[in-house]
């Protein structure tokens, strides 16, 4: 079996103090069922926790009144060597949101903090390989966005139809495993069915030894999840898509995030990779 290598990573994420589903953008959200934010906040801080003592660095960034939202920072910014692509955000309830994390990039010192013309939701549409970037589209980023964040940072970025609302961002349906290397190919994750019938053959085409995800692992946010080349982060149902990774050498870490599933979330949306 492959010997699975943890790279440490940086994530910034954005504590729920202000969670709540008062507006519906996905198929997830109900405003009329109630949600705890209390234990939304708890199920945040063990998902932090869990990162910290896998041995990352977990920096946070001040929530706002009025964005129940912010908690997924992974919409907010996409960055790669440091250069750092922010978001433009499709609904008008979370358009506030990327200035907020804007400014925490300027203030932390990043100096190339770009901002798209296009909508863009960052990482909830945008998965780094480690050679490419594959970018979804089809409910929320913008067709014009990829080309827009190729130009901007200068990556290799590969369009991918998204056809299925319910996996309305590129990170509900696929993931990183591991990112390539020189002696290795990048190793992902994916529901095909949340796929075009071209871009599941691109897919197929790219990542033949991918993990192919049921509907099962899918609907319990299975492929929200986040891996650090071996231990890998997902939502507590995900069992059956837990014990295929571990068959490939992963360690499965599984936590609980159903409230903030309420919210068409969980452990990816909640965690945004500051990559350098
Ligand atoms: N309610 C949020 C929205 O619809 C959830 C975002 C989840 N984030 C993600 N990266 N998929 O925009």
């Amino acid at each position: 079996m492959t010997t699975r290598v943890p790279l440490t990573r940086r994530y910034l994420m954005c504590p729920p103090k202000y969670f709540a589903v008062d507006y519906a953008i996905n198929p997830w959200m109900d405003p009329s069922k109630p949600v705890d934010v209390r234990r939304a906040l708890g199920q945040w801080t063990a998902l932090r926790d869990i990162y910290r003592e896998l041995g990352h660095t977990v920096e946070e960034i001040e929530p706002q009144p009025g964005l129940p939202d912010m908690v997924f920072a992974a919409n907010s910014g996409t960055v790669i060597d440091g250069r750092v692509l922010g978001a433009r955000f499709r609904a008008t309830q979370r358009v506030p949101e990327a200035e907020h994390y804007r400014r925490w990039f300027v203030e932390h010192g990043y100096r190339d903090v770009l901002m798209p013309s296009r909508i863009n939701e960052a990482e909830g549409d945008f998965a780094w390989t480690g050679r490419i970037l594959l970018a979804g589209t089809g409910f929320r980023t913008d067709p014009e966005a990829h080309g827009e964040a190729q130009e901007l940072l200068g990556v290799p970025v590969l369009s991918l139809r998204l056809v299925d609302p319910r996996y309305y961002h590129l990170d509900t349906a696929l993931f990183v495993l591991s990112e390539a290397t020189d002696v290795s190919p990048a190793h992902i994750a994916y529901y095909p069915e949340a796929f075009s019938q071209g871009s599941q053959r691109v897919l197929a085409r790219m990542f033949p030894d991918a993990v192919r995800a049921t509907a099962a692992d899918a609907g319990c946010f299975g492929l929200n999840g986040v891996s650090d080349g071996r231990n890998v982060v997902l939502p507590l149902e995900a069992t059956a898509l837990a014990r295929r990774l571990a068959a490939c050498g992963y360690e499965p870490v599984l936590t609980d995030i159903a409230e903030l599933r309420k919210a068409g979330g969980g452990p990816k949306c909640c965690t945004l990779e500051i990559r350098k």
